[in-house]
């Protein structure tokens, strides 16, 4: 039954982009959910580094606009046409627009994924949008096989780990990169045959050194500026160089003769949206991710965890890079 009064829910909303200090806590009223949608009450919202980028303005939106892609939360009002969600049930989702930083919201029921029993919504939103990425990465872009040497750059990071231990679970070599010690070592720990410290000078060296001399049949830089020139020195003849980020900034625009001179590489800079822009598709991918998880492959790694008020304080943790894995955001 659909009840036709507004509620409030607690939303940041941007009037602009910049620092943290344009990421305002305000009240908003939400009607109800219109024909396809429902409404959660979110538990649990994702932080995610595109976040970063868009609050900066470096993929600009029309503005005001919310900002956040995840949450999880409790269905607690459902639209007409909704057949395969009731109240009470546990979802998740990941591209349903930006507007998760929120307590309330109105999500189409296509772009939801129910929980599995047994995994909890903060579980859920440690790894779901981070997950989904590493899926289409393995899976997809590069289809992981056994013996292929794969190098993960920030693989203490979000993606990273999960990245790392589902191509390990794939049969790959894996070598991380990550920039401290203490991050190599949690690289390890997600799922690293070796891990190389990336702000050593002779890092390429190292990378290929791990490989045996062979080289990266992929490598996955979600870094940009500061490494992708060098896993293109990484990367074996033939091999794939797929940039999905820019955490240190935008990669150096290249001549496509490079990608000869360096041996014949392919070169891609893909995204999770398009992956999961038709339902079906995000269905099965998220039935992927769970059972993925469900066997082992990665586990879910909360680093920090902070009130929905105090948002600014995920941003400024990220951008320091002192934090490794997830961080939760609380409504
Ligand atoms: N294309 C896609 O479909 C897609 C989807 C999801 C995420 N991504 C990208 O994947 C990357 C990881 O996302 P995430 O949410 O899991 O974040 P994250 O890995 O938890 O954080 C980013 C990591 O990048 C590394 N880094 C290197 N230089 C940095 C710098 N100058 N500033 C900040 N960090 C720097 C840091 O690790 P070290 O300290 O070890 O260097 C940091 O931990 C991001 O680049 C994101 O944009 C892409």
């Amino acid at each position: 039954m659909t009840d036709h009064r507004a509620t409030e829910s607690r939303s940041i909303q941007l009037q602009g982009f910049g620092g943290t200090d344009v990421l305002k806590l305000q009240t908003i009223d939400i009607p109800a959910p219109a024909t396809g949608e429902v409404q959660l009450k979110q538990t649990a919202i994702g932080f995610n580094f595109i976040d970063i980028y868009q609050r900066a303005g470096k993929y600009p939106l029309p503005l005001p606009t919310g900002l956040g892609h995840e949450a999880a939360g409790i269905v607690e009002m459902v639209g007409s046409g909704v057949t395969d969600f009731r109240v009470g049930d546990h979802v998740v989702y990941m591209n349903a627009g930006v507007g998760a930083y929120c307590s309330r919201r109105n999500v189409p029921a296509e772009k939801l994924a129910r929980i599995p029993d047994g995994i909890d919504d903060e579980t859920a939103v440690a790894v779901f949008f981070k997950a989904m990425t590493a899926q289409y990465l393995v899976r997809k872009t590069f289809p992981v096989k056994k013996e292929n040497i794969v190098v993960v750059h920030a693989a203490a990071g979000g993606v990273g780990q999960i990245l790392s231990g589902w191509a390990k679970a794939l049969g790959a070599i894996v070598i991380g990169t990550a920039g401290s010690v203490e991050k190599c070592g949690i690289a390890i720990n997600a799922g690293c045959d070796h891990a190389v410290n990336y702000s050593e000078e002779d890092w390429v060296d190292q990378v290929i050194k791990a490989s045996d001399g062979r080289k990266a049949d992929v490598v996955y830089d979600s870094v940009g500026k500061n490494t992708f020139l060098g896993s293109l020195d990484c990367t074996a003849k033939f091999g794939m160089v797929v940039l999905y980020g820019a955490a240190s900034g935008p990669a150096p625009s290249i001549d496509p003769e490079l990608l000869n001179k360096k041996g014949c590489l392919f070169l891609t800079r893909p995204s999770v949206f398009p992956h999961n822009a038709d339902p079906a598709t995000f269905r099965e991918n998220a039935a992927e991710v769970f059972d993925a998880m469900q066997r082992g492959y990665f586990k879910a790694s909360v680093a920090a965890r902070v009130a929905l008020e105090d948002v600014a304080d995920a941003h400024t943790l990220a951008e320091s890079r002192k934090s490794a894995g997830s961080i939760i955001i609380v409504p």
